[in-house]
């Protein structure tokens, strides 16, 4: 078969990758043990898909780049993958899984860092990403309607074509989905000042469990009708529903920005740097820590020649922006002097887009500098944002208590550090054992400092283990309570967020 049209020219869920006029065959695959709840994927399952969605499903080898995301380096094969293209297919293949109790793991752009996305158990692995228009852009009301596949640049360049700025952009925002960012409830550098996913969305239309499709709220700038259902859709995973549209609010773009690097002469002097910039009533639009290490492996990923003086131990990404260059440059004199006393060295200022682009860069390519240097655990910790200074040096202490090498940087002006924590050559029986008690105790100390398991990666299938750290017994059940609700099979993201040991 090698149409992806149905009788009446409407398009079919379409096979990832092989094309075949035969119902596929089940294939063995890594994964944990199927929870009693759900069945297994059969022949005959795979048959009915083919019956009712048209589908070609594909199977074999080529399953395994759905079976991974950007979490360690995981892999769990799905059964079968399926690549709808429109709200009532989601649907559909919802209310099938749901009468034959097979699982369903919604996946966008495959980004994730929590492990939100892994099959773990296998079943039905839906990519979104072929759902990717821009259906409306209302400049009017400053609203655009997306589907969940489309990329968040891509969105973001679209409405800046009509003056218009969507600010939540992650570091991946060249890659990542506009549906994955609203089920983690994704943030980015510039949430410090603009706020993250869950500030801007207004409306979702989300396909049920059930197979029905719903529209959440109203496409509004206030909201006071009952439960807020749009965010609760905001953050919960892919476990109570999948979004196939948001109407997402926009603002005015930006139109002067200043950027500069400061150097301190300890990671302390950088975190206690943070409070104090926000007491000189300057709201940074973006406010970013990146400790030495991690200067030093971006510098050599991107084959930048940087010299950072010996006497640098990290340094603070300051974005400042608004209508008039000159209120700008008078907060970066301010700035300047009242951190005198704690930076070491030279503070660089972008004089060009250029150099603003490529310092940006820097940042924004940590994580992947990261990642090609081992393979590491990411942690997403977020305290109160006085208490970065005292989260730093735990985290340099866990790590010389229990043997393991950390890398951070992240949104310090949320008080959002990202600890990356690297494998090296580490054996499987420390990474998974001692490494993970220092985990499990880096967020006790996270949670005495009033902060929590994550900011905006998610808890996913890695960090489930350790919620029950920063969250009582009686939320997580209030949580399970709203899953049942929404999702009385359990069918939706099986194991994710709150069923293992916690
Ligand atoms: C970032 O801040 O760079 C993103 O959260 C991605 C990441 O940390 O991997
Ligand atoms: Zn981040």
């Amino acid at each position: 078969m090698s149409t992806h049209s149905n009788q009446t020219g409407e398009p079919r869920l379409a096979s990832v990758y092989r094309e075949s006029d035969s119902a596929p065959k089940v294939r063995a695959s890594p994964r944990v043990a199927l929870p009693e709840h759900l069945n297994p994927v059969t022949g005959k399952f795979l048959r009915l898909l083919w019956d009712e969605l048209g589908s070609e499903l594909g199977v074999g080898d080529d399953l395994e780049p759905y079976g991974r995301d950007e979490t360690e380096d995981l892999l769990y094969l799905p059964d079968v993958v399926v690549r709808p293209q429109r709200a009532d297919q989601v649907a559909h293949l919802l209310r099938l899984c749901h009468e034959h109790r097979i699982a369903v793991t919604p996946r966008g752009a495959g980004t994730g860092l929590s492990g939100g996305a892994l099959p773990v158990t296998g079943g039905v692995l839906l990519d979104m990403s072929r759902m990717n228009r821009i259906l409306k852009i209302d400049t009017q009301n400053m609203q655009v309607t997306v589907e969940p596949g489309c990329i968040t640049e891509v969105i973001q360049q679209e409405v800046a074509a009509h003056g218009l700025y969507y600010p939540p952009d992650p570091s991946s925002r060249g890659s990542c989905s506009i549906g994955g960012n609203l089920a983690h409830g994704a943030g980015g550098p510039h949430a410090v000042k603009y706020g993250t996913t869950r500030d801007y969305v207004l409306n979702l239309q989300v396909a049920l469990a059930s197979g029905e499709l719903i529209w959440t709220g109203a496409s509004v700038l206030k909201y006071a009708t009952g439960y807020n259902l749009t965010q609760l859709m905001v953050g919960s995973e892919g476990t109570l529903g999948v979004v196939t549209q948001a109407v997402l609010r926009l603002i005015p773009q930006p139109t002067q920005t200043l950027l500069m690097l400061l150097p301190f002469p300890t990671l302390e002097a950088a975190c206690l740097a943070v409070a104090e910039i926000f007491h000189l009533g300057i709201t940074p639009s973006a406010l970013e820590f990146m400790e030495r290490d991690a200067m030093e492996l971006v510098s050599a990923y991107l084959k930048r020649d940087i010299h950072i003086p010996d006497e640098v131990q990290a340094h603070l990404l300051v974005e400042l922006d608004g209508p008039q260059v000159d209120v700008l440059q008078n907060d970066a004199a301010t700035l300047f002097d009242a951190l005198q006393h704690r930076t070491v060295g030279e503070i660089l200022l972008a004089q060009t887009a250029t150099e603003q682009q490529q310092l940006w860069q820097l940042r924004r390519q940590v994580a992947h500098a990261v990642r090609a240097a081992s393979v590491y655990k990411e942690e997403d910790t977020v305290v109160p944002r006085a208490a970065l200074p005292q989260l730093i040096s735990r985290v340099k202490e866990l790590g010389n208590s229990y043997g393991f090498k950390s890398v951070c940087y992240g949104h310090a002006g949320d008080g959002n550090v990202h600890v990356n924590i690297l494998k090296g050559d580490m054996g499987e029986e420390q990474w998974n054992g001692v490494i993970q008690q220092g985990i499990r105790e880096l967020f006790r100390e996270v949670a005495a400092l009033g902060g929590t398991l994550s900011g905006e990666h998610g808890v996913g299938w890695v960090q489930q283990t350790y919620l029950p750290e920063v969250m009582g017994e009686t939320q997580r059940q209030l949580m399970r309570g709203i899953k049942e609700v929404f999702d009385p099979r359990g069918i939706l993201n099986p194991c994710k967020i709150f069923t293992v040991n916690a």
